[in-house]
């Protein structure tokens, strides 16, 4: 099939996720047809690097046999089987336990579902059911946060705080609240120190609980570095201060680690680094490296507790998909932790992170860089149409969207949201290729700020 027929079809009969469907009519496709490492490569041809590992997920690389081969051998001995009714399968039984042992057995259990949206739509359906088990039947607000991303499924979209994902889909749904998201470079005010900045979001957070009554809060959800809303990362106390507050009113903690999960920090759960002890933990996307679709619910023992009872007071834990704990998903999901593990990608991961940010941040003078944040292998680098006032450029993301543009025709991929430009390679990326990768990015900025 040519290109042109590709393209033809594409535009003819697919709806895209997060696209101007307009627009797309005459822009067309980028087709991507084989991976190798972190590279990807068009129909044409072209070779790229894949700097936002696909959507912040392929953490092996786009050529992993492995996990090619463990799927393709589950799928010979039991293409599917499902977990409803007392039935299980091997790969579920042994990927839960292995989630159980990386957690450091602070959580109990584990609840498969296909995507992070629909993880996070059933912590919202688990939470409602504990506090009902619980006798607390007025306890089922759920905080978040402004920018925060936690997919787009009914009850997850609402959570997002993003307006494009809730602009007329009529939502958020009521009983979802957004605070602040600690972000200090936009949200500090004149003076304020990073101290003050953090003491004030867990002040912010303690208004809310109480203007809304502690007895009407169920659970907090954060991404412990937020992804999608421009790669935030928080000031080092964030997390113990806002996690204080929460204890205090018995408001549950979800860590939606979604992204962070399996290293991308340079820690095998972003919860070590930042000190949270979640009730609730969401992992998706490095989970398979996204070679396939899984995601994994974490339930704290106490929580787990309450719920295993419930179901037997009143009869079923009355939720679950067709593909929870899918025995092809599961099983790449062990394997994909394997290769995880046998080729230290936690620690390159660490080490390959502090050669991004370093070469980041010598990026910080350019005039067009207002920021650049991340932790091990994520970043973010905000542009600015004024470095001293900090003024964003109008239309908002335009710029950024012209240096993604500059770098994808240079063979880089990246992605723009707002005004900044996110950074989220494979983990198998090495000094190296991340030096190259901020060269192509360097380049690109330069091309666009010599056109502006
Ligand atoms: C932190 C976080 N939570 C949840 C989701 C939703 O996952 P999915 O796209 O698999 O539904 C995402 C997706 O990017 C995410 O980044």
């Amino acid at each position: 099939m040519t290109q042109n027929t590709l393209s033809h079809d594409d535009i003819a009969y697919q709806l895209h996720s997060y696209t101007n469907a307009v627009q797309h009519r005459t822009q067309g496709p980028c087709i991507m047809e084989r991976g190798q490492g972190i590279y990807v490569f068009d129909t044409d041809g072209k070779r790229y690097i894949e700097g936002m590992a696909g959507l912040w997920s392929v953490a092996v690389g786009f050529s992993e046999p492995r996990l090619a081969q463990v799927a393709a051998r589950q799928m010979e001995c039991l293409p599917f089987y499902h977990t409803f009714s007392h039935k299980a399968n091997v790969p579920s039984i042994q990927l839960a336990q292995k989630l159980v042992e990386l957690s450091g057995g602070r959580m109990a259990q584990a609840f498969f579902t296909n995507s992070g949206s629909e993880a996070n739509d059933s912590i919202v359906k688990m939470l409602w059911y504990y506090n009902n088990a619980l006798g607390r039947s007025a306890k089922k607000k759920i905080i978040a946060r402004n920018k925060a991303y936690h997919g787009v499924t009914v009850a997850s979209a609402s959570l997002t705080g993003l307006p494009a994902n809730h602009r007329d889909f009529d939502l958020p749904l009521p009983r979802m609240l957004h605070t602040r998201c600690p972000h200090y470079y936009r949200e500090a005010l004149a003076g304020e120190s990073q101290a003050q900045f953090v003491e004030r979001l867990a002040r912010e957070l303690e208004e809310l609980i109480l203007a809304e009554g502690p007895d009407s809060v169920a659970a907090f959800i954060g991404e412990p570095v937020m992804g999608a809303g421009g790669v935030l990362v928080p000031p080092a106390d964030y997390w113990p201060k806002m996690q204080a507050v929460c204890r205090k009113y018995d408001v549950l903690v979800v860590a939606d680690e979604v992204i962070t999960g399996f290293g991308r920090t340079g820690h095998m759960f972003a919860s070590d680094l930042y000190g949270i002890e979640p009730d609730f933990m969401t992992l998706s996307k490095q989970l398979t490296s996204s070679y396939q679709p899984l995601a994994a619910v974490l339930i704290s023992h106490k929580v787990a507790e309450v719920i295993s009872s419930h179901s037997g007071e009143i009869g079923t834990f009355g939720h679950g998909y067709t593909a929870s704990g899918h025995p092809v998903a599961t099983a790449v999901g062990l394997e994909n932790i394997a290769i995880i593990e046998d080729q230290g990608l936690v620690a390159n991961a660490a080490s390959s992170g502090r050669v991004l940010q370093d070469a980041l941040n010598q990026l910080a003078a350019h005039p067009l860089v207002g920021e650049v944040r991340g932790v091990g292998l994520i970043a973010g680098v905000e542009l600015v149409a004024d470095k001293a006032t900090k003024a964003q450029f109008e239309p908002l993301g335009s710029v950024s969207a012209r240096v993604v543009r500059q770098a994808q025709d240079n063979g880089l991929i990246l992605r723009n949201i707002q005004d900044s430009v996110a950074f989220c390679p494979p983990l198998i990326i090495d000094a190296q290729q991340v030096e190259d990768m901020v060269g192509i990015f360097a380049r690109s900025l330069d091309q666009v700020a010599a056109s502006l």
